[in-house]
């Protein structure tokens, strides 16, 4: 049950966000688990792909094998790497898996080009370490010395994005579960990871690719690649839960029109992949058309047709918003928008479709 307290939480973390499934799975799991997790495979699954039956929410769409190999490398002494396009869930799948595996997403090393060592391992209380010197007590722990002491699940999101060298500073720890802290004396100085402790990794196959990443830590990862909603009914479903949750949160009263969800994701899925839902040729876009942006323009359609005029968004608002997301790394988007709505749009039968013609004068420039 979420509390008062979580109410004021723009997005609680899933094991808060579901913690009362968690604990269900967790008081009638009775199945072997591998040491140091709190669920078995088959209940974390369970938790992940969800359980209409015994009311666990479906969290993550997808191909269920995919959950149980994640599950497994995580069992395993390499990490977990998922990889796939932008917006295809890598980062939810790995925050659900680290909330089913050890009740904890939160320890994350968000990945970027100022990562460095210390925000991975380690680092140090400057007034304490001035005052005392390298102690355990000025240590500053970062997630992945958490994780090995606690035996948790670490999240290292956009491993690729970090310089190589920092990516390689977790190449010991993934050999050989062990941290050296040479600055500590004695048996402090050596850090064993306990049971349960794992490294799941996201990496987006747009930024700086998977290909840079060493060799040697290639080897310490399984790779997993998560695809786009391959079916058109299954993405709208998924947008038209998530939008709908999303406003609710926001403070909306109208739930958002199927029909405008309806076009709003057929969009969204012809300029993905550059073929009509009829399967001719149309000119495709290179901004990332993702299901996760799908789900941020519904919410903002939602946005845009409560609090600007106290109703439902229309096809005009989904209009209005697409211009954000296109338009964002290439200006020849828009221009491939615009085609869209004037040439493709007219073409489709359906009166969500005609106003979404009506509507293209929205569309700047
Ligand atoms: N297969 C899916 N199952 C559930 N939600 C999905 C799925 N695909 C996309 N989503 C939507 O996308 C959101 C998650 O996007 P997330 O940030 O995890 O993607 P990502 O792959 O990490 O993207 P990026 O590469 O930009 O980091 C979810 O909250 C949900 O609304
Ligand atoms: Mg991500």
């Amino acid at each position: 049950m979420a509390t008062t307290h979580d109410d004021a939480i723009q997005r609680p973390p899933a094991e808060r966000r579901w913690a009362a499934e968690l604990e269900r799975l967790r008081a009638t799991d009775s199945a072997d688990r591998p040491p140091g997790w709190q669920l078995s495979l088959v209940a974390a699954r369970r938790f992940i792909i969800g359980d209409p039956g015994a009311g666990i929410e479906r969290k993550f769409v997808g191909d269920p094998s995919l959950i149980d190999r994640a599950l497994v490398s995580l069992a395993t002494n390499r990490g977990l790497l998922l990889v796939g396009e932008p917006g295809t869930a890598k980062s939810l799948l790995s925050e659900l898996l680290a909330a089913a595996v050890s009740g904890d997403s939160t320890l994350t090393v968000q990945g970027g080009a100022a990562t460095t060592e210390d925000q991975i391992r380690y680092g140090w209380n400057y007034a304490l370490l001035v005052a005392e010197g390298p102690s355990e007590r000025s240590l500053v722990p970062a997630p992945i010395l958490r994780g090995m002491q606690r035996g948790a699940v670490v999240r290292f999101e956009e491993i690729t994005r970090c310089p190589l060298e920092v990516q390689d500073s977790i190449l010991s720890i993934l050999s050989d579960r062990v941290m050296a802290i040479p600055e500590l004396p004695g048996e402090s100085g050596t850090v064993f990871a306990r049971d349960g402790f794992n490294v799941v990794a996201t990496a987006n196959s747009r930024d700086r690719g998977v290909n840079e990443m060493s060799a040697a830590l290639k080897r310490r990862f399984n790779f997993e690649t998560v695809f786009p909603i391959p079916d058109f009914a299954t993405e709208l479903a998924l947008v038209e839960a998530e939008a709908t949750a999303l406003l609710a949160r926001s403070g909306v009263r109208a739930a958002p029109r199927r029909d405008v969800l309806e076009v709003l994701v057929t969009t969204f899925r012809e300029l993905r992949t550059g073929v009509s839902e009829h399967g001719g040729p149309l000119e495709g876009m290179s901004s990332v058309m993702s299901t996760a942006e799908a789900v941020s323009v519904a919410h903002a359609v939602g946005l845009r047709g409560w609090f600007l005029r106290g109703e439902a968004g229309d096809e005009a608002d989904v209009v209005e918003c697409l211009a954000g997301t296109a338009a964002k790394d290439d200006a020849d988007d828009l221009a491939r928008l615009r085609r869209y709505l004037e040439q493709q749009v007219p073409r489709k039968r359906g009166r969500h479709w005609r106003a979404l013609h009506d509507a293209r004068h929205a569309l700047p420039g």
